[in-house]
């Protein structure tokens, strides 16, 4: 006998299911069926953090990586205060896009990389494995800004060489990344969404330079929108596994290290950029 699931079914059984399994599981669950590691951290103003032990290193992080941002200026805001200045022509714009899409491209696979450390703690594989979920599909958001935006064809997006090359993209690590690696990969992990904190600010200046100065809309605009908020929460994973896994003055003080080099890296690599779109 044959049976068609029919829209119907799909409503019913998702409603009453999720219903279910909510009273069972303690989770918030998601549409697709999966759930989230941390109960409430997706949450606005979420305060998950403040009773874990070591919630006191994450502030010093963030107050020192506030910093440093603020100090990058250009380079750790992605380019978006020029975007916002109109310093940048459109062609340039295009070309800096998708230099960034090369990076955004293989960046889930990049954190997926993680879970293979990580199979013994299920809490930090989880958070891995979802985090890695949520950046697919951010490429493909960059391309239609490109496609629909730039009038580029996806087959030129694909196939551009990126504007520089970065070592980073080449596998190498440093000498701190291979300590925090071996020493606590919770850490070496929760480093890559920590970073993610600059995201917010370039992409809300991105988009606002985008269409106040260059009148595009927001058709075109969903990978900067999505930005301007996905990674607060990416940030928190990050924070979440600092919170609670950073148990040492050692683990802290390479962690520390490895944070500076990253943003050294992420300002090389957006300055190199840079003057690669002046050259030409
Ligand atoms: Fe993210």
């Amino acid at each position: 006998m044959s049976y068609n699931v029919t829209e119907q079914d799909e409503r019913k059984a998702r409603d009453q299911t999720q219903k279910k399994l909510e009273t069972i599981v303690p989770r918030e669950l998601l549409p697709n069926g999966s759930y989230s590691p941390v109960p409430g951290i997706f949450d606005v103003a979420w305060k998950g953090l403040n009773d874990l032990p070591y919630f006191d290193f994450v502030k010093e992080m963030r107050q020192l990586d506030n910093g440093i941002i603020k100090d990058g200026g250009s380079w750790l805001s992605g380019l978006g205060d020029l975007y916002l200045k109109k310093e940048l022509t459109l062609d340039q714009i295009r070309r800096y896009e998708l230099h960034s899409f090369k990076f955004v491209d293989i960046y889930p696979i990049s954190i997926i990389q993680n879970v293979f450390q990580n199979l013994q703690n299920r809490e930090v594989r989880d958070l891995i494995i979802r985090h890695a979920g949520e950046e697919m599909g951010h490429s493909e958001l960059e391309a239609d800004f490109l496609e629909f935006g730039m009038g580029m064809t996806r087959q030129e997006i694909w196939d551009a060489p990126p504007l520089v090359q970065n070592y980073v993209t080449q596998g190498a690590e440093s000498e701190d990344m291979t300590a925090l690696r071996k020493e606590s990969p919770e850490l070496a992990y929760a480093l890559v969404p920590f970073c993610e904190r600059v995201v917010p600010n370039s992409t809300r200046l991105q988009g606002k330079g985008l269409r106040e100065q260059y009148g595009l809309k927001d058709d075109v605009l969903g990978f900067f929108d999505l930005h301007t908020y996905i990674d607060i929460y990416h940030e928190r994973f990050g924070a979440y596994i600092m919170a609670k896994y950073a148990r040492s003055k050692r683990l802290q003080d390479i962690f520390h290290s490895a944070l500076l080099e990253r943003r050294e890296i992420l300002k090389d690599s957006v300055q190199a950029a840079y003057y690669a779109l002046k050259l030409k």
